[in-house]
């Protein structure tokens, strides 16, 4: 008999949980009220299970260090399935198994998967509680460490069954680390399933079911597998947007505040762009963050479209996070964290790669074993995270929790090239935006599968995160687009440009300001642009450069220049997309395809914005 909280009223929720109890048979059933008393007793619960390493006080008060196994790093794209009913819907971007077949699967490995060990019930609100634009998750997990770490990311607490009430509408998020422990098993440290990993969704049914993993978004399933794989679906039935973008705030000398959505794929400083902070030459304006991961955007009563950010905290990359490249997030990280995968030095406190310039002599890696600078490999893992609260941001945005989120006067879609992409451009109008978005590519890194230096294409950056066909996702955008009165503008940008011996043309961090300014005053309708063949762009004169006197006029023609020839085979390879999602592509990339083409055509070689 499973001991329900006094405030769940919510029948469908009591017996779906009593039945995955009897399916999954832990040997106890907690249900969490979200409480900080609770959160410490998890915490210890997690130190006395050797999974967590309670960090020096001093240096980083209530903060713990996780080392999973490692085997279970980062998210498995190839074990992420979406199981629509019909195959075609999800497209050939996804993975698909037969949802009956997935479900019999899934049975199978639920059956006794949480013996030996508690099922935790966790509430959950993605975005502030009550708002309209939110939308509440039930995750069940037999892992004590997503319950820490859900109890930052996201709204987590008793209060989510008041808000529920005897009918409300839930997304049911099972999940178990796929390890039952036979009785007087000795339990290890991080456990998970070594040889079967599923993260599955059934967009219909607007559930999820994740074995075998205990990592990241594979686990914590109110950040991929809900606010975006889910709710994208959500979102094209109810004509709202879910999608991969930071939210900032650029705030001006007048106190003016204009609001803006930005894409990038991973590996491309979103969480720096999130908490930028802009050049000293910049008096006065500052950038405020609301999220650096993830939006859900709703059309308002004024036409407006508004934004919130759907998760309470940064569940952030740690290697290359530092106090030059971003003091915000390390401001952000000083307490109250967990740390996952990255070393821990002789006085417990953490370390890793670029954090400072010079190492610490000794240290203990990601994997448990000592570590010394000159041991050939690295200390913390490349995918090494901090789950920290939001709110420990410095520059987190005042509005951040406005239930009606923050007005977005702008889009902002940006890959890593190290060529052909210039490094700012608005697009005409909405439609010619959604092609720049479908068709933004990026450069695969080192850290990456697959050859470096290789453009993946990756619309929206939402390639796995879609929840659905993707030319479906196209033609939603489409179609959003013609019911606003009020769209925001659309940009795209790439910081990533390299000169002929490779090296970056563009600083980035605090001089995205730069760009950023002229993008907002753009969508305030002040600053200046010329036409070119691919979009507006800004003439050197458009754009501030207070501060940077070593940027030369020459070098910003560089980074603008577009080179027709080499624009003639980025249109070749935007077909091989088209190609691929062509059973349902929207018939307007093809013209936007030959309207680009018909303006490359006619401009010079070499095309760079300049005055008339
Ligand atoms: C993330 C990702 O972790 O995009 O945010 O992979
Ligand atoms: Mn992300």
């Amino acid at each position: 008999m499973l001991n329900y909280p006094s405030n769940l009223k919510h029948e469908t929720i009591r017996t779906w949980v009593a039945e995955m109890a009897a399916l999954c048979q832990p040997d106890a059933v907690y249900w969490c009220d979200g409480s900080q008393a609770e959160y410490d007793a998890m915490c210890a619960t997690l130190v006395k299970a050797g999974t967590f390493v309670r960090l020096n006080e001093e240096k980083r008060p209530n903060s713990f260090l996780a080392l999973s196994d490692p085997s279970d790093v980062a998210r498995v794209e190839d074990r992420t399935f979406i199981c629509s009913v019909n195959k075609q819907d999800a497209g050939p971007t996804n993975n698909w198994i037969e949802p009956a077949e997935m479900k019999a699967t899934l049975n199978r490995l639920f059956d006794g998967s949480m013996v030996g060990r508690t099922m935790y019930v966790i509430p959950f609100s993605m975005g502030p509680l009550g708002s309209y634009i939110a939308h509440i998750g039930v995750e069940l997990t037999d892992s004590p460490y997503v319950v820490a770490n859900m109890r930052i990311m996201t709204r987590m607490g008793a209060a989510v069954w008041d808000v529920l009430g005897t009918d409300g509408e839930f997304v049911p998020c099972m999940h178990s680390v796929g390890a039952p422990l036979a009785p007087g098993q000795k339990d290890v440290s991080w456990p998970c399933n070594k040889d079967q990993k599923y993260i599955v969704h059934f967009p219909e049914e607007r559930a999820i079911w994740s074995y075998g993993s205990g990592y990241g978004g594979n686990a914590l399933l109110g950040k991929k597998c809900l606010a975006l794989r889910i709710a994208s679906t959500m979102a094209r039935d109810e004509g709202w947007l879910a999608e991969h973008m930071l939210i900032l705030g650029v705030e001006a000398p007048s106190g003016e505040r204009t609001y803006v959505g930005a894409a990038f794929p991973s590996a491309c400083g979103k969480t720096n762009f999130a908490m930028l902070i802009p050049p000293a030459a910049f008096e006065g304006w500052k950038i405020t963050t609301v999220g650096d991961d993830i939006a859900w955007i709703k059309p308002g009563p004024d036409g407006q479209l508004y934004a919130i950010n759907p998760e309470a905290g940064y569940f952030g990359v740690a290697p290359g996070t530092s106090e030059k490249t971003n003091p915000n997030a390390m401001a952000s990280i000083k307490a109250n964290t967990i740390y996952t995968n990255v070393a821990l030095t002789p006085d417990n406190d953490v370390w890793w790669e670029g954090m400072t310039k010079v190492p610490p002599p000794s240290l203990i890696d990601w994997q448990g074993k000592p570590w010394t600078p000159d041991s050939g490999r690295k200390a913390a893992h490349p995918n090494a995270r901090f789950t920290a609260p939001a709110y420990q941001n410095p520059v987190i945005d005042p509005e951040w929790e406005n239930p009606n989120g923050v007005p977005i006067k702008a889009f902002i879609f940006g890959g890593r090239r190290s060529n052909v992409v210039p490094l700012i451009m608005q697009s005409y109008n909405w439609n010619y935006g959604v092609y720049l978005a479908a068709t933004m590519g990026s450069e695969t890194t080192a850290a990456a599968a697959g050859q470096v230096g290789q453009v993946r294409r990756d619309p929206f950056a939402m390639l796995p995160f879609c929840g659905y066909h993707m030319a479906d996702y196209f033609d939603h955008w489409l179609q959003f687009g013609r019911t606003i009165t009020n769209p925001p503008l659309i940009f795209g940008v790439n910081w990533f440009r390299t000169d002929k011996s490779g090296r970056f043309l563009w600083p980035g961090f605090g001089d995205n300001m730069r760009i950023l300014k002229w993008i907002v005053e753009r969508a305030n309708g002040e600053a200046v642009a010329v036409e070119g063949p691919l979009g507006l762009m800004p003439r050197y004169e458009d754009l501030d450069w207070r501060g940077m006197d070593d940027f030369s006029r020459d070098q910003y023609t560089e980074l603008m220049s577009v080179d027709r020839e080499l624009w003639k085979q980025e249109m070749l390879s935007h077909d091989e997309l088209f190609i691929k999602l062509y059973d349902r592509l929207p018939k307007e990339m093809i013209f936007m395809r030959e309207l680009i083409l018909s303006a490359l055509w006619r401009s010079p070689a070499q095309w760079t914005p300049k005055s008339a």
